[in-house]
């Protein structure tokens, strides 16, 4: 193995403590970190995910709520939870997980949360800040990945970075956000027409396709940074990224392992951004 690991758990474990720190000097201030979780259905997953959040929250001294409700919940009646919460001034991150059922329509709830109390930096808003450079809140998982090259210490300036994937959660703005450390940016998708050109290239190398075996040593320029969103099962049923792990950890310079990589920071990113966003409410007293 050449590559050094880049590790999302130990990082995860520093910025949650730094976070939790912050939230005592804000309680001293009278002012308690809240974020409010809402889950429609019973998707497995999406069960875990609130879990995981909501722990998180507890884990940092935060204040937070569980809104569960059944798949037979109209769209007019989360619209209206979805007001509640932004009148409600003990919330201060409003999250509403994805998946929603088919018989709401997603955009249009994320469109109805208050842009300060986007913490999932989904809405238009939250996206528009991000490509103009103004202050708002970044999706998650993408700015997890900056937290994860800004650790090693990575200039991104004028850097070759290939992002592959371009949905609007991870592609894009990771493709935003390197821009906006002065990275020459590619981004690549399921139409490319010759990927391994385009990752042969890179100096660091996002997959964020949420399919095995995107990328593999023979694709990888030595010493790439290699980081890797993705979230699969392979054929035993273990849990495993978009990158040839064992492959590809030969020839970069840099990877995250999937598990303990990029998926902690997730979460540790939105404890972040609930907290900037209750730090944000002394700054409008
Ligand atoms: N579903 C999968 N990931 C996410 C996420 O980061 N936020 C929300 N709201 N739903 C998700």
């Amino acid at each position: 193995m050449t590559a050094q690991l880049i590790d999302g758990n130990a990082l995860s474990r520093q910025l949650r403590e730094e976070v939790a720190q912050r939230v005592s000097a804000l309680k001293t201030q009278g002012i308690t970190p809240g974020l409010a979780v809402i889950l429609v259905g019973e998707n497995p997953a999406s069960q875990v995910y609130v879990r995981n959040k909501v722990k998180a929250c507890h884990d940092t001294g935060m204040h937070s709520v569980l809104e569960t409700y059944p798949d037979s919940m109209t769209e007019a009646e989360l619209l209206a939870r979805v007001e509640a919460l932004n009148a409600d001034p003990s919330i201060h991150g409003i999250l509403v997980q994805l998946p929603l059922p088919a018989h709401i329509d997603a955009q249009k709830v994320i469109e109805a949360i208050s842009p300060e109390k986007d913490v999932d930096g989904f809405h238009v808003a939250s996206a528009g800040a991000l490509m103009t450079g103004l202050p708002g809140f970044w999706p998650c998982t993408p700015y997890g990945c900056m937290k994860m090259l800004e650790s090693i210490g990575y200039d991104l300036r004028g850097k070759h970075a290939v992002v592959i994937g371009r949905s609007n959660i991870v592609g894009k703005p990771m493709a935003m956000m390197l821009l906006a450390k002065d990275a020459t940016v590619t981004i690549c998708h399921s139409r490319t027409a010759d990927l391994k050109a385009q990752t042969l290239q890179a100096d660091v190398i996002v997959a964020a396709v949420g399919r095995r075996n995107v990328l593999t040593a023979d694709m990888v320029k030595p010493g790439a940074v290699v980081i890797d969103v993705g979230m699969n099962r392979n054929d035993e049923g273990k849990l495993c990224g978009d990158v040839d792990f064992a492959g590809v950890k030969e020839v970069a310079g840099w990877i995250t392992p999937v598990p303990g990589g990029v998926g902690p920071m997730t979460i540790t990113m939105l404890m972040v951004n609930t907290l900037a966003s209750a730090e944000n409410t002394l700054l409008r007293r």
